[in-house]
C-alpha cells in the first residue's frame, strides 16, 4: 500500500515512521538550564552518527507549537548534556521521566534516580545506566519550527565495570548491558537478548557463482 506523505497529516506521517523504523535505541538525556535546574527525558530519534569525530544525534521536538521540549532548550542554552543508555532494570524509571511535566520539574527527583557527577560537563549522569556519554553540543540542525536535530560530540564514556571485558582493547560485553529499544506505538519496547550472527564477507572471498551453488546446497 502506498502512503503518500504529501497527502497525509503530520501525526499520520509520524505514526508510519515510528511503527516501521524499529527498534530504536533510547537516549536518556540529562541536561541543565542556565540556573542549574536539572532535567531528564528519553528520546528514541537517536543514534551514533559518526565514529571520528564521535558524534551522536537526537531528534527533539516541542510540547506544543513554539514550546520546545526542555531538553532542546537547555542544550541550546548551555551546550552540554549527558546521554545515558537504558537497561531493562532502568526501564520503569525511564518511563517516569517521560511524563510531560511542566518546565522546572526535576524528573530525576520524581523517578528517585541517583546521579553521579560528570567529569567534563555540568549535568550529572544517571547512576543506574550501564553506559553514559558526556557530550558537548556541536550543532542543532533546525528541522522545522518545532523540531531540531541535536548533534553532540562525545567527550567521554562511562561504562559499568562488570561489562568491560578488556579495558586495554576496549571490548565490551554488549549482551550483558541488557539494553532496551523502542518499538511501535507509545508503549512497546524490545529486549536485546535475541541475537543472530552473520560474518562479514571479505571482497576476496566473494564469487557470486560459487556462493549461489553453495547456498543451494
Ligand atoms: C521511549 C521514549 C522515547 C521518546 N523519544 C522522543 C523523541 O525521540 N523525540 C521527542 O521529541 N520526544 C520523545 N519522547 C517524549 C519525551 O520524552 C517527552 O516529551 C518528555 O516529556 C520531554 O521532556 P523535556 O521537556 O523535559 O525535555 C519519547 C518518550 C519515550 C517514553
Amino acid at each position: 500500500m502506498l502512503f503518500d506523505f504529501a497527502a497525509i497529516s503530520p501525526r499520520e506521517r509520524y505514526k508510519l515512521l515510528v511503527s516501521t523504523i524499529t527498534p530504536r535505541p533510547i537516549a536518556w538525556v540529562v541536561s541543565q538550564d542556565l540556573n542549574g535546574q536539572l532535567n531528564a527525558a528519553p528520546f528514541s530519534f537517536f543514534n551514533a552518527l559518526s565514529g571520528d569525530p564521535p558524534v551522536v544525534g537526537i531528534g527533539i521536538g516541542s510540547h506544543e507549537p513554539a514550546r520546545p521540549k526542555d531538553t532542546r532548550r537547555n542544550i541550546r542554552e548551555t551546550r552540554e548534556f549527558v546521554v545515558n543508555l537504558v537497561s531493562e532494570e532502568a526501564a520503569a524509571a525511564m518511563n517516569i521521566t517521560a511524563i510531560e511535566f511542566e518546565t522546572g520539574i526535576d524528573e530525576l527527583a520524581e523517578a528517585q534516580l541517583k546521579t553521579v557527577t560528570s567529569v567534563y560537563v555540568k549535568p550529572p549522569r544517571i547512576a543506574i545506566s550501564p553506559v553514559s556519554m558526556e557530550c558537548a553540543l556541536m550543532q542543532i540542525v533546525e528541522l522545522g519550527p518545532d523540531n531540531g536535530l541535536v548533534l553532540g560530540r562525545v567527550l567521554a564514556m562511562h561504562v559499568r565495570e562488570d561489562v568491560v571485558l578488556d579495558p586495554a582493547k576496549h571490548y565490551i560485553d554488549t549482551p550483558r548491558l541488557k539494553l532496551i529499544g523502542r518499538m511501535h506505538g507509545s508503549g512497546w519496547y524490545v529486549r536485546t537478548s535475541d541475537l543472530v550472527e552473520m560474518e562479514r564477507i571479505p571482497r576476496a572471498n566473494w564469487n557470486l557463482r560459487e556462493h549461489k551453488t553453495s547456498s543451494r546446497g
